[in-house]
């Protein structure tokens, strides 16, 4: 899928096929459009009142072949009290889409008035939201999508609207990395697809990558991920990224992803119903490989690593069974209820390697963790579980900036409780369905000492599925959820 565009800026418009200008609802005038005689400009006044600046509306005023301006298109942001930081954005998407469906070469877009949203902010949006809107998952199509047109942004020039521009656009093509990776089919994504992934994109950067591999995993004490990967011919890889670009002393920041390139739910077999959605539960791992990627291109000055346990949860000769007792990296005894119980098992490992082996000031970790999240937030708020307020609160922050909603759940000692076993030092599955994204969080606790942790599920946000919000920018498929949320995080350190 080709979504290199070039992004220029531009002071004012004098030629372009398309000219794109945002209009406030109810506004009866708009501002920027340059000089037009009399008779165009009562032309365009009639078509401002007309499509009442409703949002998401467009509105195309085509004009004759000789003048340099070919069409000028009104985009509606809907109420001025309603604007979020998600307006300019989404509009943006659904504007990119109709100059892609116009097959144009290249379009304007003039930045609204700093009434409406900083202009930093605007240019941000406006850059990720044509970026994203443009992103197509067509790798298996004989039939390519459209080539992307160009983009012309009208804005006065200055150092910090470049600088806005760049940074939006490496933040876009992270995620839209991260989707592109995330949308594999199982059978061409497997662990060792997405271990080799990340060593092209650590010589492509200045990542390190360091792939543990069978029957090293085993050796090296990761029981969880080797019981789970041991069903499946793809064998399970533990892939890990470090961008050192602080100081030697300082202490990373981890990310840690779940990777499950399918899951079947193993010996205790998923219903086939839908069961093809599984194919994202790679998503916590892609979002990871993503945000590293952007990480060594915005060259970030901290240090930060990424760790992506990834494995098949396939039923078979080999699999792991309900009833197994296994020893995770941790040393701490699990016993398997519920092969289905995956996820909590690979990243249990993972979080115990990332403490261990970096002491960092803070873990993150992102799952397709539990059907229990949609049950309870639903398709559009991922959930999250946490053991610092601080650090929960500044991901609460980068979340109201870049509007991938989250919601916290708590988790005290009665919750601890629900997954202890008579067997073994904890099970995999709490007290039946219940409050089961805090069960699942409750074994990841249990997992690390005292670092400063989150736990995002994603389980209900990860990809487009019955329920979700449509947005210009996440059309169907996986959505890269927590790509641009812990740029900014890491942005705003
Ligand atoms: N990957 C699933 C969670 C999931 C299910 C995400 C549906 C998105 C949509 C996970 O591995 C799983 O199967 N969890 C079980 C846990 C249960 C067996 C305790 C679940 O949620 O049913
Ligand atoms: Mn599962
Ligand atoms: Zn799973």
């Amino acid at each position: 899928m080709n979504t290199h565009m070039k992004i220029r800026i531009e002071y004012s418009k004098k030629k372009t096929s398309l000219l794109c200008v945002f209009v406030l609802e109810n506004s009866t005038t708009v501002s920027g459009l340059g000089k037009f005689d009399a008779k165009t400009s009562s032309i365009i006044d009639q078509a401002v009142k007309d499509m009442e600046g409703k949002l998401g509306r467009l509105s195309i005023i085509p004009f004759s072949g000789k003048n340099s301006i070919q069409r000028i298109l009104l985009a509606g942001l809907g109420k001025k009290e309603e604007i979020t930081k998600d307006t300019i954005r989404a509009v943006s998407g659904k504007i990119a889409q109709k100059a892609r469906e116009l097959k144009l070469k290249e379009f304007s877009i003039i930045v609204p008035p700093s009434f409406v949203e900083e202009p930093v902010s605007s240019v941000s949006q406006i850059v990720e939201g044509v970026k994203m809107g443009l992103y197509k998952f067509d790798n298996f199509k004989s039939e390519k999508s459209e080539r992307s047109p160009d983009l012309t942004i009208i804005v006065s020039k200055s150092d910090k609207i470049s600088k806005a521009i760049k940074n939006a656009e490496i933040i876009a093509d992270s995620t839209i990395f991260t989707k592109s990776v995330a949308n594999l089919p199982p059978n061409e994504c497997t662990p060792t697809t997405l271990a080799n992934l990340a060593k092209t994109i650590s010589k492509n950067s200045g990542l390190k990558c360091k792939v543990i591999s069978e029957p090293e995993l085993k050796k090296k004490g990761f029981g969880g991920i080797s019981a789970v990967g041991q069903g499946s011919k793809n064998q399970p890889k533990l892939i890990v990224l470090e961008h050192n670009n602080g100081s030697k002393n300082e202490k990373p920041i981890v990310l840690v992803g779940k990777a499950v390139t399918f899951d079947t739910g193993g010996i205790s077999l998923k219903p086939g119903d839908r069961m093809d959605e599984m194919k994202f539960d790679k998503c916590g791992g892609c979002t990871v490989l993503g945000i590293m990627k952007g990480v060594s291109e915005l060259k970030l000055p901290i240090n930060v690593v990424g760790i992506i346990p990834s494995v098949e949860n396939m039923p078979g000769g080999e699999s792991y069974r309900p009833g197994d007792i296994i020893k995770l990296y941790s040393g701490k005894t699990a016993e398997i209820q519920n092969t289905d119980a995956e996820g909590r098992l690979i990243l249990a490992d993972a979080l115990s390697y990332g403490e261990k082996t970096y002491s960092p000031k803070a873990i993150i970790d992102f799952a397709t963790l539990t059907g229990a999240c949609i049950i309870a937030l639903g398709t559009n708020v991922a959930g999250i579980v946490s053991n610092n307020k601080k650090l929960a609160e500044k991901i609460y922050l980068a979340s109201s900036r870049t509007m991938e909603e989250i919601w916290e759940l708590p988790l005290n000692k009665d919750y601890m409780d629900m997954i202890k076993s008579e067997v073994a030092d904890m099970k995999n599955v709490g007290i039946g369905r219940s409050a089961g994204t805090i069960t699942a969080a409750a074994f990841l606790r249990n997992a690390i000492k005292d670092t400063p942790w989150v736990h995002l599920d994603i389980a209900g946000v990860a990809w487009t599925q019955a329920g979700t919000k449509e947005k210009s920018y996440n059309p169907n498929g996986a959505t890269g959820f927590g790509v641009r949320l812990v740029l900014d995080y890491l942005q705003n350190l």
